[in-house]
């Protein structure tokens, strides 16, 4: 059976690399990609990478991790504030999952102190540009030993 590490990415992050770089960083979409595909081979795990903006979609892809995959990485990007059907979806998971930021939302906006994830996430790292993606892995990783 492969072991499956679902990273799923919301609105507007198929934009790194030129989407408010002072905040984002120049890494692309692709870059980040690459870099957590080798760190999921390096550990002996196959990864599921996807980026959509459209909600729906991501509710589906949260639904095939349930069954598929055997952790889940979330960046749900704006969702993050807003979903209700994203936090429903996460909640029928029986498996770990991060959820990633690049940014620090804490530190952002007030609307972006809502989470809809983290209550149902095992975890959340943030603030560490697109090295968040990598450390995700390793907390994932070690929530399955
Ligand atoms: C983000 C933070 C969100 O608040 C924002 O809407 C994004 C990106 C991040 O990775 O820092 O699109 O999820």
């Amino acid at each position: 059976m492969p072991k499956t590490i679902y990273i799923l990415n919301g609105p507007n992050l198929n934009l790194l690399g030129t989407r408010e770089p002072k905040i984002y960083g120049a890494a692309t979409l692709d870059d980040i990609e690459t870099a957590c595909a080798s760190k999921c081979k390096a550990a002996g795990y196959d990864m599921f990478f996807h980026q959509s903006n459209i909600e729906g979609e991501i509710v589906d892809q949260i639904q095939e991790a349930g069954r598929e995959g055997v952790a889940l990485l979330i960046n749900a990007a704006a969702y993050t504030h807003t979903s209700v059907a994203i936090y429903d979806a996460l909640k029928t998971l029986d498996i770990p999952i991060i959820e990633v930021h690049i940014s620090q939302p804490a530190s952002r906006e007030s609307f972006r102190q809502q989470s809809f994830i983290a209550p149902v996430a095992t975890g959340s790292i943030s603030g560490f540009g697109t090295n968040s993606y990598l450390l995700a892995i390793n907390a994932a990783i070690e929530s399955l030993q």
